[in-house]
């Protein structure tokens, strides 16, 4: 037996209508919200993430499925929705249509994690970004955008955690101060290998450390916050900071501000964002995001600022509200349709055609061996109805309709049939 390779998954039926309900609602709100979806490569050239999701992150520096490819290209299966979308951009050249693009992407991302509860190595994002406006209503706008999705999946007392992490005018202060902070003997004795190698490459993130003691003195009062920075060296970001607060409260979404938020990948500036959910283990972020001014013009495209976030769908998935998944697990109650014998088949087929076109779902089981498996497959299926169609009923123009659950039957005619069922659905 050849299993599927480690850290992916198959999604089966039934929870497959799981995934579609969340997915059809998905297009819903988005397009509510004057979204259009982009679809863009899994594939993308290795230099794409390496340029915008930064060298000295975790993901480009060990989780990256990158290889050469039979015409010598370093290629990588996307890890991330953004840098793809952003290079789209540049490459259609689509800020001369001068308007702010709401874009939404939903499919697979690849990550070479250690495979654990919520964490694949290919695992699903619904990814959303704005490109254009730079306003702190931009961020409202997106923020009461996502939470009117996670709304209308049920899901009640989420809250996001906010913070800011400045600009290039803030940037190399707040990185100076992380490194005096790790600059005492003490402190610096707490961090590992991997660790000293952020502080040295890239101190901010050290703030991703997964090391229980490290992540201790991040915590502790003496370690320094971006947000104590920005009122004196970048006026414009605290501005964009408060007025964003403004109108979440306004907007009743609620937040905790959270000064260490830096999120693992290098392209931030100002907002960012992430959503977390009990029940997830260790693995508790369901969705991040946040603001990426300087991102397009990184990837040679012309100065545009930009700003969205991502939704672990997997992780979505897995903690969906009860009521959510019910439904959409019962789906649409369903039909099948029994031919008795061979003779039959024939009939079966025009009737299910007949009824397919009044938009009655009919699932045809033809090769039954006789009525009473035909009934055992249709119950196995969850259907709730099933039509067993036999010379009997051919002669007499009806059909046999069975009541899975109820455990009924009658015999109805063939004319009117569509609207009887219908009744009985
Ligand atoms: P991210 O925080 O790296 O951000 O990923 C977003 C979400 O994807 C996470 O919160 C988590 O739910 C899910 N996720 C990440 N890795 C895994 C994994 N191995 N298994 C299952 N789920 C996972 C980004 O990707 C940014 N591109 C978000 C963004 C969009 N920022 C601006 N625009």
């Amino acid at each position: 037996m050849i299993a599927s390779v480690k850290g992916t998954r198959d999604l089966l039926p039934p929870e497959t209508r799981v995934w579609n309900r969340v997915e059809a609602l998905a297009h819903e709100v988005f397009a509510l919200y004057g979204f259009d979806e982009i679809r863009t490569p899994v594939l993308e050239s290795t230099e794409l993430f390496v340029r915008s999701v930064g060298e000295s992150t975790d993901i480009v520096h060990k989780e990256m499925y990158t290889f050469t490819d039979r015409g010598g290209r370093s290629v990588t299966m996307r890890p991330e929705a953004t840098a793809g979308i952003a290079r789209a951009y540049v490459e259609h050249t689509l800020a001369q249509a001068g308007r702010p693009w709401k874009l939404y992407c939903i499919g697979p991302q690849f990550r070479y994690e250690r495979p654990q509860k919520g964490r694949y190595r290919e695992f699903r994002q619904i990814d959303a970004e704005v490109l254009g406006p730079a306003d702190a209503a931009t961020d409202a706008e997106l923020l009461v955008l996502l939470f009117d999705f996670l709304g209308r999946l049920g899901f009640t007392g989420l809250s996001v955690s906010l913070n800011s992490v400045g600009t290039d005018a803030t940037r190399p202060a707040y990185v100076e101060a992380i490194r005096a902070f790790f600059s005492s003997n003490e402190n610096e004795r707490a961090l590992g290998e991997d660790d000293r190698r952020r502080l040295a490459e890239n101190p901010l993130r050290v703030l991703d450390s997964k090391d229980p003691g490290v992540q201790h003195l991040i915590g502790s009062a003496g370690f320094p916050r971006m947000v104590d920075l920005l009122p004196s060296l970048d006026p414009a970001s605290d501005a964009h900071h408060r007025e964003l607060k403004a109108l979440l409260v306004a907007g009743h979404i609620p937040f905790k501000e959270n000064p260490l938020l830096v999120r693992g990948l290098d392209y931030y500036t100002r907002t960012v964002f992430e959503v977390t959910a009990a029940g997830l283990g260790a693995q508790d972020a369901i969705l991040g995001g946040g603001r990426y001014d300087k991102l397009v013009a990184d990837l040679g495209g012309p100065k545009t600022a930009g700003i969205g976030f991502a939704i672990g769908e997997d992780r979505l998935v897995d903690i969906l509200p009860a009521d959510f998944r019910k439904e959409a697990l019962e789906g649409a109650r369903r039909v099948v349709l029994i031919p008795l014998e061979r003779a039959d088949v024939e009939e079966s087929m025009a009737v299910a055609r007949s009824l397919r076109q009044e938009g009655i779902p009919v699932d045809l089981v033809t090769a039954a061996k006789g009525p009473g498996h035909g009934l055992r497959v249709a119950e196995k299926t969850g259907a709730a109805l099933a039509i067993l169609l036999g010379q009997k009923e051919r002669e007499g123009g009806v059909v046999n309709v069975k009541d899975l659950a109820r455990r009924t039957q009658e015999s109805l005619p063939r004319a009117g049939l569509a609207a009887a069922l219908r009744a009985r659905l």
